[in-house]
């Protein structure tokens, strides 16, 4: 039985996709478990460049089945798109290896405009959401009145339901947000009629991976977003709307804990983050531009989904230290270690002085009202100036990048498994 995890160990964006991607190879499912479209990997096949955004980057491998859990929210018309994308791409897309969760939430135009009136009223406190609905659909999914995807498998009632939301919602933004109204008879039809689209592939996901794990079967869980962004243990309110650290994965597939073995946490060697929220080790200006570059290379730190700068920093232990913690890692992968090259001095910090009180885990959780006036503290390293992108041994690294992956592993108290030396498929560094 084994049930691997791999989960972005910083605030999302850490290249959980290509590791997913070199992992699924062996997996029998690679599945979602949270989020939606607000999510989105580059996956590089020879010389194509596919972006994805709801399904499992595990795809790409002719063997492996993929799954979009209970736990997460679909917008309809965007998975159908990706999967037109996947198909002229020649990748085989059928009923027999995408499956859809009975459970998992659909995301409307509705929920969409909403997310964006939500935001707009939010003024200077607003969270920068992707705008991609995922907020309102978790609400209705708390809420209670939320649509599923196995609604769509009685379309009659699935018809009466989707009317009932459109008018509902249309309500709402016309009466607190003075939104102009949805015109709702051409758009619920052809809401309803994407959603009918995916009737093929809706079954109870849950149930398929209990038995595959049951019987021995490899499963890869692939996280979205990142553990700083979990609803409850992120840096609250600027997360996202569900739980993406590791716990989220058994509630997020409707599995147990029994079949868990690894679980693998993906982190860059620096700080990255899109959105508002407390980011201590942020950088600005040229040192920032540095980490980001210019935005001319597609490994540049601008966002798969909206295209905004990230925002980058020094790579912070603090937040890595709770990350192991709250997920229970047993492993980390390090990406974008051939970004540091050329540095003469790289910073990591290891802890924060709060008032006149020093501390090396988080002090207050991730409060966000507090981690503004945390400072961080910082040990410098020596930097390298080998070009580390044709490396492909351990022992071939060069003596200062060795030691700051061993920094890693001192702060973590875990080893470091894999480290990405460049974006293409092969430029990695298996130990
Ligand atoms: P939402 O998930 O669109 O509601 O956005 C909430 C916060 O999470 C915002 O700060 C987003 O920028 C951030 N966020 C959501 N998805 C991702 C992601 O895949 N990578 C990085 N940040 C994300």
């Amino acid at each position: 039985m084994s049930l691997d995890i791999i989960i972005g160990a910083q605030w999302g964006d850490e290249g959980k996709g290509r590791i997913v991607d070199l992992l699924s190879a062996k997996a029998d499912y690679c599945a979602r478990f949270s989020g939606g479209d607000n999510a989105g990997h580059t996956v590089t096949v020879q010389d194509t460049i596919l972006k994805l955004h709801l399904i499992p980057s595990g795809i790409v491998h002719p063997l492996t089945k993929v799954i979009l859990g209970n736990g997460m929210v679909i917008n309809p018309s965007m998975l159908l798109k990706e999967i037109e994308t996947l198909i002229t791409g020649d990748i085989e897309i059928s009923s027999e290896r995408l499956f859809i969760s009975l459970a998992a939430h659909l995301i409307t135009p509705w929920h969409c405009q909403l997310d964006q009136f939500q935001e707009k009223s939010r003024g200077k406190d607003r969270i920068g959401t992707t705008g991609k609905g995922i907020g309102p659909a978790y609400m209705d999914k708390a809420a209670r009145i939320g649509l599923r995807c196995g609604d769509i498998l009685k379309p009659e009632l699935f018809r009466e339901k989707v009317i009932e939301h459109a008018s509902r919602t249309n309500r709402v933004l016309e009466s607190v947000y003075g939104c102009p109204l949805i015109d709702l008879s051409a758009s619920v039809e052809l809401f309803i009629q994407d959603s009918l689209k995916l009737t093929p592939y809706i079954k109870d996901t849950g149930f398929l991976l209990r038995e595959a794990i049951h019987n021995g079967k490899y499963v890869l869980a692939e996280g979205a977003q990142g553990t700083l962004l979990d609803i409850d243990h992120g840096t609250y309110p600027f997360v996202t709307s569900s739980c993406t650290s590791a716990a989220g994965a058994l509630s997020g597939l409707g599995i147990n804990i029994q079949g868990v073995n690894r679980i693998i946490g993906v982190t860059k060697v620096f700080q990255t983050r899109v959105g508002a929220g407390p980011f201590p080790t942020e950088l600005f200006e040229d040192k920032a531009i540095r980490l980001r570059g210019t935005g001319e290379n597609p490994w540049d730190e601008f966002g798969t989904t909206t295209g905004r700068p990230r925002r980058v920093g020094w790579f912070d232990g603090v937040l890595l230290k709770y990350a192991v913690d709250i997920n229970g890692l047993t492993e980390l992968v390090l990406t974008k270690m051939d970004i540091l090259t050329g540095l003469p001095k790289i910073q990591i910090c290891t802890a924060y002085k709060v008032d006149e009180n020093i501390y090396d885990t988080q002090p207050h959780g991730l409060d966000a009202t507090q981690m503004d006036k945390y400072q961080p503290i910082y040990e410098e390293l020596e930097g390298w100036q080998d070009d580390l992108r044709d490396i492909r041994r351990w022992e071939d690294l060069p003596r200062e990048t060795k030691k700051y992956i061993e920094k890693f592993e001192t702060i973590a108290g875990i080893p470091v498994s894999i480290i990405s030396v460049g974006p293409e498929r092969n430029q990695v560094i298996i130990r």
